[in-house]
C-alpha cells in the first residue's frame, strides 16, 4: 500500500487555521487528521464540530476525525453534518458506548470507518471488530496531547493487524499516530502501517514540502 501522510492540526497555529490547513493541502498532504478532545476520555481539551466545519470550508483533502471522547456515539451526527469523510474511535470507549453499533453508525453516514487502541490496549481488544473497519489506529503515544516520544512496543500490534490483513483478506489501511517523524514513520512502515499522522514533524517544521517527503520516505531521514 502505498504511505499516505495526514498532518494533524493540533500542532498547527490555530489563530492562522485555514491557512494551515491549505498550506497541508498544497504541501502534499493525503488527509488532515483532526484531534477532538473532550477533557473526560482524555486529560486535554481541543476543539469540536465548529472548528472541523471551518478545516471544510478552507481544504478539499479528506478530513480524518479522530474522536477521544467519551460518547462518541452521541456526537457522531454533528462531526457528519461538519462534514468529516472519516471518523475514528476508541475502542476503550466501550464503557460508555457499543463499539459495534458506533461503527455501524458512522458506516450509515456514509464516512470511513475507523476503530483506534490506545498506547496500553491490547490488539485483541479490537479483533472482533477488524472486520468492520477501514482504518485501524495504533496509538504510539498515549491519546491526549501532541509532542509526544514513540513508544517502540506498539509496533508489534501493527504487525498484528498486519498479519490479519494479510490473512483474511481484510483490506482496513493501518495508521499510526502519535511521535511519528521520518525515523519512527520508517519503522512503522516496516511493521505494516501505511497512514503516518504527524503534527510536529510537519505543523513544527518550516518546510512542511520537505517535512511530508521525508515522512513518506521520499528522502532520506536526517541523522539522529
Ligand atoms: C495525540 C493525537 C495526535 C497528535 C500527534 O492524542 O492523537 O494526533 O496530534 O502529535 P505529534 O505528531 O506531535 O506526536
Ligand atoms: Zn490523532
Amino acid at each position: 500500500m502505498p504511505s499516505l501522510i495526514a498532518p494533524s492540526i493540533l500542532a498547527c497555529d490555530f489563530a492562522r487555521l485555514g491557512e494551515e490547513a491549505a498550506a497541508a493541502e498544497k504541501a502534499g498532504a493525503d488527509w488532515l487528521h483532526l484531534d477532538v478532545m473532550d477533557g473526560h476520555f482524555v486529560d486535554n481539551i481541543s476543539f469540536g464540530p465548529a472548528v472541523v466545519a471551518a478545516v471544510r470550508k478552507r481544504t478539499s483533502l479528506p478530513l480524518d476525525v479522530h474522536l477521544m471522547i467519551a460518547r462518541p456515539d452521541h456526537f457522531l451526527p454533528r462531526f457528519v453534518q461538519a462534514g468529516a469523510n472519516r471518523i475514528t474511535v476508541h475502542v476503550e470507549s466501550e464503557a460508555r458506548h457499543d463499539v459495534a453499533a458506533t461503527l455501524a453508525a458512522i458506516r450509515a453516514a456514509g464516512c470511513g470507518v475507523g476503530l483506534c487502541v490506545n498506547a496500553d490496549t491490547p490488539f485483541e481488544a479490537a479483533e472482533p471488530f477488524l472486520g468492520d473497519i477501514d482504518l485501524f489506529l495504533v496509538m504510539t503515544v498515549h491519546a491526549g496531547f501532541g509532542g509526544q516520544k514513540f513508544i517502540a512496543e506498539n509496533m508489534s500490534k501493527v504487525a498484528a493487524a498486519a498479519d490479519r490483513r494479510r490473512h483474511e483478506g481484510y483490506s482496513f489501511h493501518i495508521q499510526v499516530d502519535g511521535g511519528i517523524n521520518a525515523q519512527t514513520a520508517a519503522e512503522a512502515r516496516s511493521h505494516g502501517a501505511d497512514v503516518f499522522v504527524a503534527g510536529t514533524s510537519v505543523f513544527g517544521q518550516a518546510d512542511y514540502v520537505a517535512a511530508i517527503r521525508a515522512l513518506r520516505g521520499e528522502t532520506a531521514p536526517a541523522p539522529l
